[in-house]
């Protein structure tokens, strides 16, 4: 049988920035790379946000962010690397999905808000509910991060974003 995709058929690529200070939202970038490995057509790439650049974006067709909420806000590297690519990416004319997996104490409002509106700007396009995942990393977030990935590369792949 054929699969007939109407849209792009090439080959899309996922990008993953994280940023993590304790570990917890590096073990989440992983889980959701595990997720997102299960679409054999997209090609993952997971960078750290310090590492992060327009470069990186502009090979992508889809962007994950994984952070924590730090002082009711997105965590400094992560609103960095925003910073460092936010005119960068209008002047190229990038606009793509993005997703939200947000790690926190007992809150991550306001690292989402924040990460919201920044996005709005470029402006990119929610490809999921955003995903906040509260306290200590266990296996519902490995779940929930893992399913956020598998699903962002599932919407890439069949071309629905
Ligand atoms: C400086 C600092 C500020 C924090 N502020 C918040 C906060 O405002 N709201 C919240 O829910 N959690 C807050 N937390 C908890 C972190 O979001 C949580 O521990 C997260 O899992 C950290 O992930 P990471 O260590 O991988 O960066 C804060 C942690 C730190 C170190």
């Amino acid at each position: 049988m054929w699969w007939i995709n109407p849209g792009d058929t090439s080959m899309k690529s996922l990008l993953i920035s994280y940023h993590s200070q304790s570990g917890t939202c590096a073990q989440l970038a992983r889980d959701a790379w595990r997720g997102a490995q299960q679409e054999a057509d997209v090609d993952v790439t997971v960078l750290r946000a310090w590492d992060a650049d327009t470069q990186a974006l502009s090979r992508a067709h889809g962007l994950l962010l994984v952070m924590a909420e730090n002082s009711g806000a997105l965590c400094g590297t992560m609103k960095d690397f925003l910073d460092r690519t936010f005119y960068p990416a209008i002047a190229r004319g990038l606009v793509m999905p993005y997703a939200l997996l947000i790690s926190a104490g007992n809150d991550g409002r306001g690292a989402q808000r924040q990460a919201e509106r920044i996005l709005s700007g470029y402006p990119f396009v929610p490809a999921a509910e955003p995903v906040i995942l509260r306290g200590e990393w266990c296996a519902a977030h490995q779940q929930g991060s893992e399913e956020l990935g598998q699903a962002f590369a599932a919407g890439l792949s069949m071309g629905i974003f």
